[in-house]
């Protein structure tokens, strides 16, 4: 998605927003764009990459110790260098802006603005801010001004960044649902997106919350809350960030993808570090009021999209099992559009890497609204909008992910969901210590069982040239592993451009067998479980058709290789744990497809890493 990064110092910020666009890369874009401020704006933009901005940055010279830029997502109007942020208003425009998020009523306020007789020169929502802002400092006068009764206008979620050419030692920015922060620095003050585009200057950020509008200068700032009905200063805490500048390097590997898949045994040991020395896993894990609220519920809802929501498919098994409480879990971007039934004793897990996913965000919130009382954030960032939301959380540790495909974030998920379950199992008296100790083994031999797997790279390569000219791929997995098929289809659809889809593998005869032939290969994943021998006779309904047959077993598995079928095994069966040994061949095989084809693999084409619009 669109991020943005703005600088107020007292030397040349050129290069600190350029580093800073480059590291919100991650989040997607496809177009980027500057505007220094030097005795009048200057602004470039382009369709390339933040490095061919970079490059015509320095060969034009371009200077200024005020600035904003920004890397666009495109919503509204294609990708191109018009609709590349910063816009103007009109050709003498006297302010820049950059914004990230979408403008509900952009029509409307278009055509009230164009009867005034203003010029539209893109197709973006933004423009209409250029303008409405333009309209209004008129009548004020004054920047901060113009944007405070601005924002009134606007509907929907978005953060802003705005700079005016009369006053080139400022910039001010509000911040309404999509992240924006503040980083105070000693030679200068800066906002951005995230908090990876300023660690490069400091450490000392604060999170804006909905509403706050403020104003930047090299040495002070102020912010004031548009919400809360009065204007005056409101004090906001100074956080010092635990990001360095290693966590979000590329260290030996090719890709963040690459380094994020070989990092999980090193991660999963990072999350189980509270569990180590103990046989029991405490509520105290999710956070002070953990057990109380744990102990009113009778039922959780968990809300996510994409993967993280495949990490709460998985989960509703585990709960059910474990714990053996009722668990539904939705898309977040539908449940926000039902009318669902309040219970009111529900625990509502918001599960996001990012944190601010708009979707899943919008979501819990509906739930609230609905009566839900108890809400859970199982999330990758702290200080993230999500866990500033929900009464409880749970931190994945993960570090930062950049690579859009997330890999080391599910996988931590799901860890963290089991801790869930066996919380919830032990406080509803449904978990006996014994079963309980033997989950908590069973997590503690992660990493090491997760190193194990990985040693399937090699056959994983051989399998990923014999598939990388597929046009389709099948992917199978019965109870606990159809959500872990799901997966493997997304991983391989977003960074190989490879149609792939996921059956439940009893659902075959119902319609997909028809696909069937030598040219749909079918992935299966046949773990040692209850459903092994359900699992065999979905691969003979296969093989029976001509289909080429990918296995992913353990050692327990009793399948073997024969003619058109194809066995990896991979470690010992991990029992309820398997599913998340089973994620990471498939991550591994998405990865070497993907670069056998060639593709952007950390950066897939139209996708964004932080999903902040609807
Ligand atoms: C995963 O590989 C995807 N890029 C995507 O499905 C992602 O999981 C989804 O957008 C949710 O993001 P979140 O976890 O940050 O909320």
């Amino acid at each position: 998605m669109c991020g943005i990064v703005v600088a107020v110092a007292k030397n040349n910020v050129a290069s600190v927003l350029l580093e800073g666009l480059s590291q919100l890369e991650y989040r997607g874009y496809d177009s980027a764009g500057i505007a220094l401020m030097n005795g009048g704006f200057h602004r470039l933009r382009t369709t390339g990459r933040v490095a061919e901005l970079n490059k015509i940055v320095n060969e034009r010279k371009l200077q200024g110790k005020t600035g904003i830029a920004h890397t666009r997502w495109a919503t509204h109007g294609e990708p191109s260098e018009h609709n590349a942020h910063p816009h103007f208003s009109g050709e003498a425009s006297r302010i820049a802006v950059v914004h990230n998020g979408i403008i509900e009523n952009y029509e409307t306020l278009r055509q009230r603005l164009q009867a005034a007789g203003l010029k539209f020169i893109s197709d973006t929502d933004t423009e209409v801010i250029a303008h409405l802002i333009t309209f209004n400092l008129e009548r004020t006068l004054d920047l901060f001004e113009a944007v405070r009764d601005s924002v009134t206008e606007l509907q929907g979620v978005y953060a802003i960044a705005v700079m005016e050419e009369a006053r080139s030692d400022r910039i001010v920015v509000f911040h309404n649902g999509t992240p924006l922060l503040l980083g105070l620095g000693t030679s200068g003050n800066y906002a951005a997106s995230d908090a990876s585009a300023l660690i490069q200057v400091t450490k000392r950020m604060i999170y804006l919350k909905e509403g706050d509008l403020a104003e930047l200068y090299c040495d002070s700032y102020r912010i004031v809350n548009c919400f809360n009905g009065s204007m005056s200063e409101v004090d906001r805490i100074v956080h010092e960030s635990k990001l360095t500048t290693e966590d979000l390097g590329i260290g030996s590997y090719a890709h963040f993808m690459q380094k994020e898949i070989f990092e999980q045994p090193s991660v999963a040991a990072n999350i189980l570090e509270e569990i180590f020395n103990t046989n029991s896993a405490s509520p105290q894990l999710f956070g002070d009021a953990a057990k109380h609220i744990f102990t009113q519920i009778d039922k959780v809802l968990i809300l996510a999209c994409g993967t993280s929501y495949h990490a709460g498919l998985v989960a509703r098994h585990w709960l059910e099992t474990v714990a053996k409480l009722t668990c539904n879990v939705e898309i977040a971007s539908e449940y926000r559009y039902r009318n669902p039934v309040i219970q009111a004793n529900t625990l509502v897990v918001g599960i996001s890497q990012s944190g601010e996913t708009a979707d899943t965000l919008a979501a819990l919130s509906y739930a609230k609204a609905f009566g839900h009382r108890y809400s859970l954030a199982i999330c990758n960032v702290a200080e993230s909008t999500l866990t500033r939301q929900t009464d409880l959380c749970f931190l994945t540790r993960a570090g930062p992910e950049i690579g859009v495909a997330s890999t080391k974030a599910f996988t931590t998920q799901l860890t963290g969901l089991m801790l869930l379950a066996v919380v919830l199992g032990k406080l509803h008296g449904k978990l006996s210590n014994e079963d309980e100790s033997k989950i908590i083994g069973a997590l503690r031999h992660l990493p090491v069982s997760l190193n194990r797997v990985l040693r399937a790279e090699s056959e994983i390569k051989v399998w990923a040239k014999k598939l990388s000219e597929s046009q389709h791929i099948l992917f199978l997995g019965r109870g606990i592993h159809y959500p872990i098929a799901m997966e493997g289809a997304l991983k391989l659809k977003e960074i190989s451009y490879i149609h792939a889809e996921a059956y439940a593998a009893g659902e075959l005869k119902h319609g997909p067998l028809a696909l069937i032939d030598k040219d749909m290969p079918v992935i299966v994943i046949a773990p040692n479980d209850e459903l092994l021998a359900k699992i065999k006779s979905n691969l003979q309904e296969v093989r029976a058709r001509g289909g080429k047959l990918y296995v992913l077993a353990d050692n327990d598995s009793s399948v073997e290789s024969s003619s058109g079928l194809e066995v990896i095994r991979l470690t010992e069966y991990a029992g309820l744990l398997s599913p998340i040994l089973h994620t990471i061949p498939l991550q591994l095989l998405a990865y070497h497809i993907a670069l056998i084809r060639n593709t952007d693999i950390d950066k897939p084409r139209n996708l964004a890493k932080s999903v902040t619009v609807e």
